[in-house]
Formats: C-alpha cells, sequence, structure tokens
C-alpha cells in the first residue's frame, strides 16, 4: 500500500483571531475556582447568538422575543439543559457537574459554524476541553468531530491517542487508553454493561486499550475487555473478550484472523503481556 502521509494545509485566515480566542478560555478555565458554567454560556452565546452576548440575562427573560428564541438562548447556559448521564444512578453527581459545563461546550461547538468540521480549531478546543474534563489527558490528544463520553471524568488517556469522527467514549466504569491509541469513525468503546433479566441491572467494568491498539471503522468494544498492545479490532467487528496482542480481529463476535507481521517472538509478546497483567 502506498504511504500517504498527511500534507500542509495553508493556515486560515482566522488562525490568529482563534488563537486569541483559544487563549483567552485558556487562561479563563486555568482558574480552579471559575464558574464553568458561566464560561461555557458566554463563549456559546458570542459563538451563535452573538447580538445578545451583552445582554443574556435581560434577553432571556424578554417577553417580546419568542419563546423559541429565548429557549435557545437560555441553552447555551448548561445549568439549562440535562445531559442522559445525570439520569444515571451511578453518575457521581459532584464530578459530572464539574466537567459538564465543558463536555456541553464541546457538544454543542461540533454544531456552530466555527466549529462543525473546522479540522484545526476543532481539535485544539477539544484538546484543551479534554485536559480539564478527563481524569488523565496525555501530550497531543487530538479528537474530531462529534465524539461523545458518558461521564468524561472517567477518561484515561495517553499521550498520542486519535479519535475520529462520531465515536462513543462510555467511560461509565472507565476507559483507559495507552500511548498512540487509533479510534476510528463511529466505532463504539463501552464500560458497562445490562443484565439479560433485569434491564435495569449495570455492571460497570473498565475497558483498556494498550499501547499502539488501532480500533477501526465502526467497531463496537464491550465493557471490561482488554485489547493489548498492538491489537487492531478490524471494520464493524465487536469485541466481546480480550484481544491478544499484535493480533487481528475480526468479525462478531471478533476472532484473531492473524499476527500482524511486526509482532515480536510469540514468548516475548506473552511476556510482555503478562507483566502488564490481564492475559493469561
Ligand atoms: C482489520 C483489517 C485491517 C484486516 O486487514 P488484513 O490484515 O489485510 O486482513 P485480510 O484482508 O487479509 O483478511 C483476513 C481475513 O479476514 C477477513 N476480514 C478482514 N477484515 C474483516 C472485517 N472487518 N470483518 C470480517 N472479516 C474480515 C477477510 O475476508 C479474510 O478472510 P478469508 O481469510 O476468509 O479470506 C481490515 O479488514 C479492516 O477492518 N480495515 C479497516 C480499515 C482500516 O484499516 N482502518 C484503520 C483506520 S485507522
Amino acid at each position: 500500500m502506498p504511504y500517504l502521509p498527511l500534507k500542509k494545509v495553508a493556515e486560515p485566515g482566522t488562525r490568529s483571531l482563534a488563537t486569541e480566542w483559544l487563549e483567552s478560555l485558556r487562561a479563563a478555565l486555568a482558574d480552579p475556582n471559575a464558574d464553568r458554567a458561566t464560561i461555557c454560556r458566554d463563549t456559546l452565546t458570542a459563538l451563535t447568538y452573538p447580538e445578545y452576548a451583552s445582554n443574556w440575562e435581560t434577553a432571556v427573560a424578554d417577553a417580546t422575543l419568542p419563546h423559541a428564541t429565548r429557549l435557545a438562548l437560555a441553552s447555551t447556559d448548561p445549568r439549562n439543559v440535562t445531559l442522559e448521564p445525570e439520569y444515571y444512578g451511578d453518575c457521581d453527581d459532584a464530578r459530572f457537574q464539574r466537567v459538564k459545563p465543558l463536555l456541553w461546550l464541546w457538544y454543542s461547538f461540533d454544531r456552530t459554524a466555527a466549529g462543525g468540521q473546522n479540522v484545526w480549531l476543532g481539535v485544539e478546543l477539544r484538546r484543551l476541553l479534554a485536559t480539564h474534563i478527563f481524569k488523565r489527558c496525555g501530550e497531543n490528544f487530538k479528537a474530531f468531530q462529534h465524539v461523545e463520553f458518558s461521564f468524561g471524568y472517567n477518561m484515561d488517556v495517553g499521550d498520542n491517542v486519535v479519535v475520529h469522527r462520531h465515536v462513543l467514549l462510555d467511560d461509565r466504569g472507565g476507559i483507559k487508553l495507552g500511548n498512540n491509541v487509533s479510534i476510528s469513525d463511529y466505532a463504539n468503546i463501552y464500560s458497562h454493561t445490562h443484565s439479560i433479566v433485569e434491564q435495569r441491572e449495570v455492571t460497570n467494568a473498565c475497558t483498556v486499550l494498550e499501547d499502539g491498539v488501532r480500533i477501526t471503522y465502526h467497531a463496537t468494544v464491550l465493557a471490561g475487555v482488554h485489547v493489548h498492545e498492538q491489537g487492531m479490532v478490524g471494520a464493524m467487528a465487536v469485541a466481546t473478550k480480550d484481544v491478544r496482542p499484535y493480533q487481528v480481529y475480526v468479525g462478531i463476535p471478533a476472532k484473531s484472523v492473524r499476527v500482524k507481521p511486526n509482532a515480536p517472538a510469540p514468548d516475548n509478546i506473552l511476556k510482555t503481556a503478562r507483566e502488564r497483567g490481564g492475559m493469561d
């Protein structure tokens, strides 16, 4: 296969404007006592309803404005919306309320003209937000548009991780991503499951993708699965059990179809995996 590296793209004309905007947001979020809900509200209002940026409160209360306008404006404040995890019994509300404004900003930005499919700015903004949302966020985190989390605060992310479009990261029971992990478009990584008898019975189990793992397009990794170093889950596969290091798993349920040609000698792979824990 030909090697097709990413190419350089001309800088957008708004680059310096965007950089200043990001820096002001970075400075505001750096204060541990910052009112994150108000930061989110003001940022989204300025991006989406700039004519109300200086008088948000009076506009929301203004009975002469259409209901829908006031509702749309009110919804820029995360205190006026509910997110699905808030309905979960196992959601740690104190932790979630801390990250909720940043999740709301992340999701809503992706639906604006400034955000949407705007690659450079989107990656930079999400990288900034991730450092305040995740339990741990390594260097160079890169997320494309329409990524969703459950709690966000249960994400433990290594260096150089890439998450592509429309990925669901259900970190209810925790998701641990090693260095250089890549998750392709429309993949789903779960960390909770329901009893087949009593639907309300939920089991949380941390899902682990070790260093160099690739989860490819539309694949699903179920709760508690451990994908070992350099493991790969093929397009549309459902990984229901652990994935061995350097092996490529495909299908439903996912099974190994090959060992990657760059795999070290089998004894070494197993030894390393055992040392990391979790492989029989
Ligand atoms: C997982 C993948 C990389 C495997 O590629 P590969 O190592 O070249 O494997 P092969 O194409 O030789 O396939 C081996 C066998 O598995 C089957 N297979 C391959 N991918 C499959 C998939 N996603 N689902 C079901 N079966 C699959 C092949 O049909 C073949 O079966 P056969 O031996 O009966 O003919 C590839 O199929 C895939 O899913 N690619 C997704 C695209 C991608 O690379 N994404 C990365 C983006 S970061």
